[in-house]
C-alpha cells in the first residue's frame, strides 16, 4: 500500500458503517485522512483511535452535505496542508422508508435527494477543481445496486442511487484527460445503520432486513474501495458492484431459516 502513504483521503459520512470502515482501511494503508459527519463526537473518538491505532493523521469537522453554504464555506476553510485532497469518498447518504410512491412522506424524498445527489454534488464541486488543477485525484462514489435496479417502495432512493450513476459516468467523461478518475463502488445489502435509519429507529425491522443471509459488513465495502484506489494510474476501475454471497439482485436472496 506504499501508494497511499501520506495521501489525503477525504470520507463523507466517515462516522458510521462504511464511511468508519473506509477510514479504517485507508488509515492502516499509511493515508491521511479528513473526515465529516453530523455526528461530530464519533469522529473525535474515531480520529483518536486510528491516531493510536496507525499513527494516522486527521482532520475532522461537522458537515451536513446537504448544506451548499456549509460545504462551500468549509471546504474552502480547509487548513492549507489539508487542501491538496487525493482521494474523496463521496459516502454520506441515507434510504429514508420503504412506502409506496403513493402513500409516502414527501419529507423522506427531501432528505434522499438532498443528500444522496446534492450533496454528492456539492462536495464534489468544491473538490475536483482542485483535483484538475494538480492534474490528479480520484472520485470514488458509494453508489447502491439501487443504481441499476429499481425495487417496489424504493423509488425515491433508487432515483437517487441511479443519479449516482449517471453523475458518476458524466463526470468521468468530463474529467478525461485531466488525470483525475472516477469510480463508484455499488454494494447489496451491507448491515450497518443503515436499516435502522431507514426505519426510523425501529431496530426489530432493521434486524429483519438482513434475516437468515450473512450481509455485506462495511469492511468489505470498504476494501472495494481500496482496491479501485489502489489500481496504478493508467487503469480505472469504474464500476464495482458487490453484494452478499447469498443475494442474487435487488430482489432476490437466500435466506437459511
Ligand atoms: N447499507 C447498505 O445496505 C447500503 C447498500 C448500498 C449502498 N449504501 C450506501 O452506502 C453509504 C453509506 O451508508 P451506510 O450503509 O454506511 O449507512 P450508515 O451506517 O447509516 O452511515 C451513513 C453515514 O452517512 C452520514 N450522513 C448521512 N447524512 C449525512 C449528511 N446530511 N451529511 C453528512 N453525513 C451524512 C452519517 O453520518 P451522520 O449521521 O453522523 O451525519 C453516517 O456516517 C450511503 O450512501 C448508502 O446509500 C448502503
Amino acid at each position: 500500500m506504499e501508494q497511499l502513504k501520506n495521501k489525503i483521503v477525504f470520507i463523507t459520512g466517515a462516522s458510521a458503517g462504511i464511511g468508519k470502515a473506509c477510514a479504517e482501511v485507508f488509515a492502516k494503508a499509511g493515508a491521511k485522512l479528513i473526515l465529516c459527519a453530523r455526528r461530530v463526537e464519533r469522529l473525535e473518538k474515531l480520529t483518536a483511535e486510528l491516531k493510536e491505532k496507525f499513527g494516522t493523521e486527521s482532520y475532522f469537522f461537522k458537515l451536513d452535505v446537504s448544506n451548499r453554504a456549509e460545504v462551500e464555506e468549509k471546504i474552502n476553510a480547509l487548513p492549507g496542508e489539508w487542501k491538496a485532497i487525493d482521494i474523496l469518498i463521496n459516502n454520506a447518504g441515507l434510504g429514508k422508508g420503504l412506502n409506496k410512491l403513493y402513500e409516502d412522506n414527501i419529507d423522506n424524498w427531501e432528505k434522499m435527494i438532498n443528500t444522496n445527489v446534492k450533496g454528492l454534488l456539492y462536495v464534489t464541486r468544491s473538490v475536483v477543481p482542485g483535483m484538475v488543477e494538480r492534474k490528479r485525484g480520484h472520485v470514488i462514489n458509494i453508489g447502491s445496486i439501487a443504481g441499476h435496479e429499481a425495487y417496489g417502495g424504493g423509488s425515491v432512493y433508487c432515483a437517487t442511487k441511479h443519479s449516482v450513476t449517471a453523475i458518476t459516468r458524466s463526470l468521468r467523461i468530463d474529467l478525461l484527460g485531466t488525470g483525475v478518475r472516477v469510480s463508484t463502488v455499488d454494494p447489496g445489502m451491507v448491515e450497518t445503520e443503515f436499516s435502522i435509519v431507514r426505519f426510523d429507529g425501529d431496530e426489530k425491522r432493521a434486524k429483519d432486513v438482513y434475516k437468515g443471509l450473512e450481509p455485506l459488513t462495511g469492511r468489505d465495502v470498504a476494501e472495494a474501495v481500496l482496491f479501485c484506489a489502489t489500481r496504478p494510474p493508467h487503469a480505472n476501475i469504474n464500476e464495482m458492484v458487490i453484494m452478499p454471497s447469498a443475494q442474487a439482485n435487488a430482489f432476490i436472496a437466500h435466506r437459511e431459516s
